[in-house]
């Protein structure tokens, strides 16, 4: 039997009405602060993220599905969306638009990952970008939009941890001064974190080895070596997200796995994941559009995970969408076997769900389908109520039935069914 691919998933019905529903509502509410959807392409030039992302990340670095079309261009499926937005606002010559520009990206990103829980290799990220402003307002709306979308889900307890990474000019100061109080440790460092000193020390503050993570939390954090300017920047973000009502909490210790950011960095981690599971992360990235050939535009965003997300969604938001009943039309006799195809058209026209029995079940068949589907509602299609303009409307919770005139059927349905 073939097998799909290591770390991709099969998102079945029902669980797969989670997926529409989160989605429904990101659109509701991300398009409700003005973030219109762009559509990119899953498949980019390697060189993209080579230059965006970083070199020396793990995403570059290790992670990437990269490959050689028939011609011999070096291709790769996309790891993550900023990238791929900074492009097409080059290419499509996008700095022409009213600034700043608000766009929204839903799809799937894929990394070649170790496999456990909430980590696959072909996951979904839901993600806004806010192109050309670079106040602190900025950054306040991009975390506004996503606290309100988490909201909107119903959670209630999940934490936004935020840190300052300084401008590009800060980083040298801030490297120089980890690694010389690193200097002692630097043999009880993780092989990884050896590698990183050489590569990318910042990356050493990332790291999830126990004895890396005591050693970090003794040197000087970076929120204290950055410019005036960027501490600045990145506490009036947090003022006014206080002031919105929006609870963040530093994490000083907080670098972020791509290369493109600067000032403002934040992350949204779950009580029930733990805080190395990441449901949501994002920031400023003021270069990198200009790095990749374009003009000066700054920029800020974040991405979730949706896979993750849907994993913790909170119980009542599942019920709601998980419990809704199907209806089901059950055609008694041949000659009805048409008409019920008609009823199910008219309420799917209405906006309204049932599902005919196709199978040709009997009447005492069909109720046993009905059953095993979970239905609520029954229509039974034939006999002298068809004839007569009616159908039997049966709920079989109550075990109660009533004939309905085929007119009146959607209203009926609507009022009383579930799906
Ligand atoms: P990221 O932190 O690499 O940032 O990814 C964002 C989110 O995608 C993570 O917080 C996590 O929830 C999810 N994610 C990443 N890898 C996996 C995986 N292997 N399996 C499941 N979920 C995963 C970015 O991608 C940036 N582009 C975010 C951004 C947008 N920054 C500014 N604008």
């Amino acid at each position: 039997m073939i097998q799909k691919v290591r770390g991709t998933r099969d998102i079945l019905p029902p669980e797969s009405r989670l997926w529409l529903e989160v989605e429904a509502i990101a659109q509701r509410v991300l398009g409700g602060f003005g973030y219109e959807e762009i559509r990119l392409p899953l498949l980019e030039p390697t060189e993209l993220f080579v230059r965006s992302v970083g070199e020396a990340t793990d995403i570059v670095g290790k992670e990437m599905y990269t490959f050689s079309d028939r011609k011999g261009r070096s291709l790769t499926l996309r790891p993550e969306g900023t990238a791929s937005v900074a492009r097409a606002f080059i290419e499509n010559g996008l700095a022409q638009r009213p600034s700043p520009l608000r766009v929204s990206y839903l799809g799937p990103m894929f990394r070649y990952e170790k496999m456990q829980r909430g980590r696959y290799r072909q996951f979904a990220q839901i993600g806004i970008e806010l192109l050309g402003a670079a106040t602190p307002q900025a950054d306040a709306e991009v975390v506004l939009a996503l606290h309100t979308f988490l909201a909107e889900l119903g959670f209630d307890d999940l934490v936004i941890v935020l840190n300052n990474l300084g401008d590009p000019e800060d980083r040298p100061r801030f490297i120089e001064l980890l690694l010389r109080e690193l200097a002692g440790h630097r043999d009880e460092l993780c092989a990884d974190c050896r590698r990183r000193w050489e590569t990318n020390p910042l990356r050493i503050l990332d790291c999830k080895v126990p004895r890396c993570r005591e050693l970090v939390s003794a040197t000087t954090p970076v929120a204290e070596v950055v410019s005036e300017e960027a501490q600045r920047h990145v506490d009036a973000v947090e003022a006014m997200l206080r002031g919105l009502g929006v609870e963040v909490r530093r994490a000083p210790r907080l670098v972020r796995g791509l290369d493109y950011y600067l000032r403002t960095v934040f992350e949204v981690v779950s009580p029930e994941l733990g805080e190395d599971t990441v449901i949501c992360g994002g920031g400023r990235y003021d270069r990198l559009i200009a790095d990749l050939g374009g003009p000066q535009v700054p920029g800020v965003g974040f991405a979730i995970g949706e896979d993750r997300l849907i994993e913790v969604l909170p119980a009542a938001f599942r019920e709601r969408v998980l419990g809704r009943r199907p209806v089901a039309v059950l055609p008694v006799g041949e000659a009805a076997a048409g008409r019920a195809l008609e009823l199910v058209r008219a309420l799917a026209v209405r906006g309204l769900s049932a599902q005919a029995e196709v199978s040709g079940r009997s009447l005492k068949a069909g109720l046993k389908w009905a059953g095993k589907l979970d239905a609520r509602t029954v229509v039974i299609v034939g006999g002298d109520e068809l004839t007569a303009g009616a159908v039997v409307v049966r709920d079989l919770d109550r075990g109660e039935q009533q004939e309905v005139p085929i007119a009146e059927l959607g209203d009926f349905i609507a009022r009383t069914g579930e799906a």
